[in-house]
């Protein structure tokens, strides 16, 4: 497979940054978010191979299925919940641990005699994506109809610490939840480095496992998880003039040599990048030059002694994922999550 992109996913380095959210928070249990193939990073190798976690989280029923099938035995939690009534069933007989956050599915509940079921139920202090609304949900609570074994909630700008909407979405939590006796989760990667109120009793990190910063800045503290690399398949020289790739919007403004690299847009490389684009190669910084193409980019390589089969590092150790997103005005997030299936995932114990 060495002319395909390979995405290193570096075990030790995940396991790093999971023990420091658990340090940060001692008295949590913590909730390793996994969803979108663990941002990438190859959901059902990790899964298996990650230590002290306390319960997996996911974003569909598909997925937490995909992690019973694997033999994962924690608890699951499925942040979507259930959609229809075969969804709801999945949950039951995989035991699978849905979040309620609508009243379709309180009445899918209901309708399938299913109050019985554990369920996380989700408010909405501001985020205003899914969740009950403070009254709907204190008359759910009221009630004691349903099975609820943990409420959560999430911040909307956990990263940003000066944004005010932190403190009120924080003191709207603390208030509806206080007196109910229902553990409670609150804090994403942002709130478990920011906000030590947040933490309650589950902690739900998810970017900060795969050393990315929830705020595209680095900490001192994150091992990179990722490594993602592409093979040269061809080294060329173009004299100066000559135009290069799709477009011709760039043209060598001196006799250099350029290196095509096995990695585009379709394995998720992100097409629109900035002049100077640095990949690494070789120990050094090169630029990308001209247009991403679905399958190959090129790079302006110099003097450079390369040959192929060499493989350049898109990002990880030494180009920051979140230095090239920042470049491309994007995050890690989609970055990391975007990689498509193409790109061969090679778990190390490093
Ligand atoms: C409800 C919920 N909790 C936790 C997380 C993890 O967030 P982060 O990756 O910023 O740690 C997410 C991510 O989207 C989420 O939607």
């Amino acid at each position: 497979m060495s002319s395909s992109p390979i995405a290193r996913i570096h075990v030790r380095g995940i396991q790093h940054n999971l023990d420091l959210a658990r340090a940060c928070s001692p008295h949590s249990q913590l909730l390793a978010m996994v969803k979108g193939n663990a941002y990438g990073h190859d959901m059902l190798g990790l899964a298996s191979r990650l230590q002290r976690v306390d319960a997996f989280g996911v974003a569909r029923v598909d997925e937490g299925l995909q992690l019973r099938a694997q033999g994962v035995k924690q608890p699951i939690i499925v942040l979507h919940g259930f959609n229809d009534s075969q969804e709801l069933e999945a949950c039951r007989q995989a035991v699978l641990t849905p979040t309620v956050h609508s009243q379709h599915q309180l009445d899918l509940l209901s309708d399938q005699h299913s109050r019985d079921l554990p369920v996380w139920l989700k408010l909405d202090t501001g985020m205003h994506r899914l969740g009950f609304s403070p009254l709907a949900f204190q008359a759910i609570v009221d009630s004691g109809e349903f099975n609820v074994t943990c409420i959560l909630s999430h911040l909307a700008n956990a990263e940003n610490l000066a944004h005010p909407q932190n403190s009120l979405q924080l003191e709207l939590f603390a208030a509806l939840t206080k007196d109910l006796g229902i553990p409670r989760s609150l804090a994403n990667s942002g709130a478990i480095l920011g906000w030590p109120e947040s933490h309650y009793d589950w902690i739900r990190p998810g970017i900060m496992l795969y050393g990315s910063s929830p705020a595209n800045t680095k900490l001192a503290d994150l091992r990179p998880a990722m490594t993602l690399t592409a093979p040269v398949l061809s080294v060329r020289a173009v004299a100066a003039g000559e135009t290069i790739g799709y477009g011709g919007i760039w043209r060598a403004p001196e006799n250099t040599r350029i290196a095509v690299l096995g990695i585009g847009y379709a394995d998720g490389y992100p097409r629109e990048v900035p002049v100077q684009m640095p990949v690494w190669i070789n120990g050094q910084r090169r630029p990308i030059v001209g247009r991403v193409s679905m399958d190959t980019l090129m790079v302006d390589v110099g003097d450079l002694p390369i040959v192929p089969n060499e493989r350049a590092e898109m990002w990880g150790q030494a180009l920051p994922v979140d230095e090239v997103a920042a470049l491309v005005g994007s995050i890690g997030y989609t970055l990391m999550s975007g990689l498509t299936a193409r790109v061969q995932r090679e778990l190390v114990d490093e």
